[in-house]
């Protein structure tokens, strides 16, 4: 399958999705971003962000959904975010956010591989979190593309789920008989198939749009941002889980379940 029949099914699950997804939520968006400095950011990574100059900053995020992740950014003293996302109802969300609040926010709906130049050497900050990664049929691509949007000297922050995850089945899955039992391979190259939903909020299952998602291994996200004239300043593995999926292996806190990478367009 080509690039785009990927994006472009992964587009229709994720509008799918949206309206479950603002059903699931506990916190009313539209409420909270009325207030002053709120944010969704956890403290590990608000504090990452302050101690690399936030402060008056541009930052985008590529696929960030409902904008709730840039809108913090920018709560938390950055001068202006942009998101992109290839959902149009998730970018429908994040508009109606930014209005409500205020923030000096655009979203744009677009395929990341699509995305235009205008928007080129634009951003002191580019962010990528939380289940993005997995959603890129070409990391090589994704990579040249988020590079392209950075200032020189502008940094990409990652904090994303470990791949270690991928060898990890869930409850209910057929491969399932133990939560620490490596069930997939970590150089697993086909896609992951779904029909049973993306619904991260509220965990429900339903009958979805198929949607393809992608296993990459850490050196395979390495090598995607080195050839891409990004210079890899920090790495951090972490023993939490920010995904909401796997909160139950936190307790034994045996496995590495997130990372943070830091990089500057040199
Ligand atoms: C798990 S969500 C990201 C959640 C976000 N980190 C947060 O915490 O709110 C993944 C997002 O990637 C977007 N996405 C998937 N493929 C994409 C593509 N090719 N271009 C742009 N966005 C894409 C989806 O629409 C979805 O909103």
């Amino acid at each position: 399958m080509s690039i785009k029949k990927y994006t472009q099914a992964n587009r229709e699950a994720w509008n799918e999705v949206n309206g479950i997804h603002q059903k699931h939520n506990p916190i009313r968006l539209s409420e909270v971003f009325q207030e002053k400095g709120f944010s969704t950011l956890d403290e590990h990574i608000t504090r990452t962000f302050i101690r690399l100059g936030l402060q008056g900053s541009n930052v985008a995020q590529l696929c960030c959904n409902n904008g709730r992740e840039v809108l913090s950014l920018v709560n938390l003293g950055a001068q202006s975010g942009t998101g992109f996302d290839i959902s149009d109802h998730a970018i429908e969300e994040a508009k109606k956010l930014a209005t409500i609040s205020k923030l000096p926010c655009t979203f744009v709906c677009s395929d990341v591989y699509d995305i235009e130049g205008v928007y080129s050497n634009q951003y002191d900050f580019l962010y990528i979190s939380i289940g993005a990664l997995t959603w890129l049929p070409d990391l090589n691509k994704f990579f040249n593309i988020a590079s392209t949007l950075l200032k020189n000297d502008g940094k990409l922050v990652i904090y994303e789920m470990h791949p270690m995850l991928n060898m990890l089945a869930m409850e209910g899955d057929p491969e399932f008989e133990d939560p620490m039992k490596i069930a997939f391979s970590y150089f697993k190259n086909d896609p992951w198939i779904n029909n049973t939903g993306i619904d991260y909020v509220g965990n429900t299952t339903y009958e979805s749009k198929t949607n393809y998602s992608f296993s990459h291994t850490l050196a395979s996200i390495f090598n995607a941002i080195i050839q891409s004239g990004i210079q890899i300043s920090e790495f951090e593995e972490h023993n939490y889980d920010i995904s909401c999926i796997f909160t139950h292996l936190e307790k034994e806190a045996k496995i590495p379940m997130c990372f943070t990478l830091i990089g500057k367009k040199v």
